[in-house]
């Protein structure tokens, strides 16, 4: 059973056909009445408030979360910005909100935001998987189970529930395949961008300032020099899933592969998948990069 966020088996090339997004919460104290309900924009940038309530931990802690700005994983010009202008949106519309916490989450979504769920292709009805909740996981995820179990223990399709058959029947329109057309071109724009950015920086680079990256050109390989608490590191900048350029996540202080939503630690550890290999450190040359 892969529950792996993206499926980690290139059987079905499942990751081609859903696209990884990171989006941000961050958490206030606010002075006064908080409001009740839970609030979702309609219009975009996404925005996304909760109250916290007692039965989330300490009242005096935080008392609002608010989410959004959500992008395709390594396609941001700064994560970081994205963060700043969710807390500035908070301040003017909460005044005096505090910040107390952040973070942020990575999801799958299909073209049609339907999930994938059933056998994987070649796996001779062995292996099962899940993916794409797109951001719906706390329904998506049981409905996923409910229908696998069924699968597992062999309950007949017409006693099944009609959405159990739903849920794991790819129907595929015109329009799906035309966003999944738009998405492919735009992981080939980003493949080859990556390459040609790097191509233009050679290294020696000076090091980064704390929690910056960059991607420079050692003897025609991109190679990512970050610097994080104090300590300047090399890593090869080539995602090892299928070769995408990584791009530095100044938010989280991580690499990020634009092609198919992979991550990387500073030292080349890997965060997320569908990548299954480290980035390979590196020496740095001279002074810096
Ligand atoms: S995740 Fe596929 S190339 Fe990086």
């Amino acid at each position: 059973m892969l529950a792996t966020g993206s499926v980690i088996l290139d059987r079905g090339l499942y990751f081609t056909k859903t696209s990884g997004m990171r989006s941000y919460c961050v958490s206030f104290r606010v002075p006064g009445e908080v409001l009740e309900g839970t609030f979702l924009s309609v219009d975009g940038p996404t925005r996304s408030i909760r109250p916290v309530s007692a039965a989330d931990g300490p009242a005096d802690t935080a008392q609002l979360v608010v989410g959004g700005n959500g992008h395709p994983v390594g396609r941001s010009d700064s994560e970081a910005a994205a963060v700043a202008d969710l807390i500035a949106w908070t301040t003017e519309h909460f005044p005096g909100a505090e910040e107390t916490h952040r973070w942020s989450a990575q999801d799958y979504e299909s073209h049609n935001q339907i999930p994938f769920v059933g056998a994987l292709p070649r796996g001779l009805g062995a292996i099962r998987f899940a993916t794409g909740y797109a951001k719906w996981g706390l329904s998506n995820a049981p409905a996923a189970a409910l229908r696998l179990t069924a699968e597992i223990i062999g309950v007949p399709w017409r006693e099944r529930s009609g959405w159990m058959n739903t849920i794991g029947t790819r129907l595929t329109i015109p329009a799906d395949l035309a966003k999944g057309a738009v998405e492919g071109a735009k992981v080939a724009a980003a493949a080859t961008s990556g390459w040609v950015e790097a191509e233009s920086r050679k290294v020696p680079v000076p090091a980064p300032d704390e929690g910056e990256g960059v991607v420079a050109n050692r003897a025609g390989l991109p190679v990512g020099v970050s610097t994080v608490d104090g300590v300047t590191r090399a890593v090869s900048a080539v995602c090892t899933h299928l070769g995408g350029v990584l791009a530095w996540n100044d938010a989280e202080c991580t690499w990020d592969c634009p092609l198919h939503a992979s991550r990387f630690a500073p030292d080349g550890r890997r965060i997320e998948g569908p990548a299954l290999e480290d980035l390979k450190e590196l020496p740095r040359s001279g002074r810096a990069g």
